[in-house]
């Protein structure tokens, strides 16, 4: 029986580790079979999302369409990853409380230590006023209040955090039924389809 996918959401700060969590756990799932999707900010403003600012606005219209595309995916099986700032907690819940099988996930890494990182250098680009509206520094970033899953990356290797949410998930029971079979996989023929 086909069943619905997930949508883990992550939400945290600039250089919270968002991303490298949600890569090792795609990489994880994936070589365990499963259908796995990462739908990442910095990727999805290049394209789907090409043009929108930072504004509170802009920011909640990012936050629907990659729901929306997550809502499409999950819909056929597929285990959705996003990895997204997503400041307001308005936009998370309501999405949240919408949707099927959504799990949210706190990347919490303290602002100080978002900004020693520093990956992109953008904090310091914030700091001396050339990127106006920067989350944390002169921007809103409002943490759940009650997410399914919390990633403390100060006390948490990677590794750590990825295994967390896969126990998570394995004790919520949310993982069985996803695999598609290898011999299912193979009978899927989408050559005929006609596009
Ligand atoms: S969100 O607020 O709409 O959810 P999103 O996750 O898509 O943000 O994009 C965040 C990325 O955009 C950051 O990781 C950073 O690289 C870049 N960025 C550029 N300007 C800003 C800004 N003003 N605030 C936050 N991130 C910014």
């Amino acid at each position: 029986m086909k069943r619905n996918g997930l949508i883990l959401w992550l939400t945290g700060l600039s250089g919270a580790g968002k991303t490298t969590i949600a890569q090792r756990l795609e990489n994880k799932l994936q070589e365990q079979a499963y259908l796995v999707e990462l739908l990442d900010g910095d990727a999805i403003r290049q394209n789907l999302s090409q043009g929108l600012s930072f504004t509170k606005e802009d920011r909640d219209i990012n936050v629907r369409r990659i729901g929306y595309v997550a809502n499409l995916l999950s819909r056929n099986g597929v285990i959705v990853i996003v990895s997204l700032i997503s400041p307001y907690r308005a936009v998370r819940d309501e999405l949240r409380y919408s949707t099927k099988n959504f799990f949210e996930i706190y990347v919490n890494t303290p602002i100080e230590v978002c900004e020693a990182r520093d990956v992109k250098g953008l904090y310091a680009k914030a700091r001396n006023g050339y990127i106006k509206s920067f989350t944390g520094i002169d921007d809103p970033y409002e943490e759940p209040l009650n997410p399914h899953i919390t990633c403390d990356t100060t006390k948490e290797t990677v590794d750590e955090s990825v295994t967390k949410i896969l126990h998570w998930l394995e004790g919520m029971n949310q993982l069985s039924g996803l695999v598609i079979p290898i011999n299912s996989r193979e009978n899927l023929n989408f050559s005929s389809l006609k596009i």
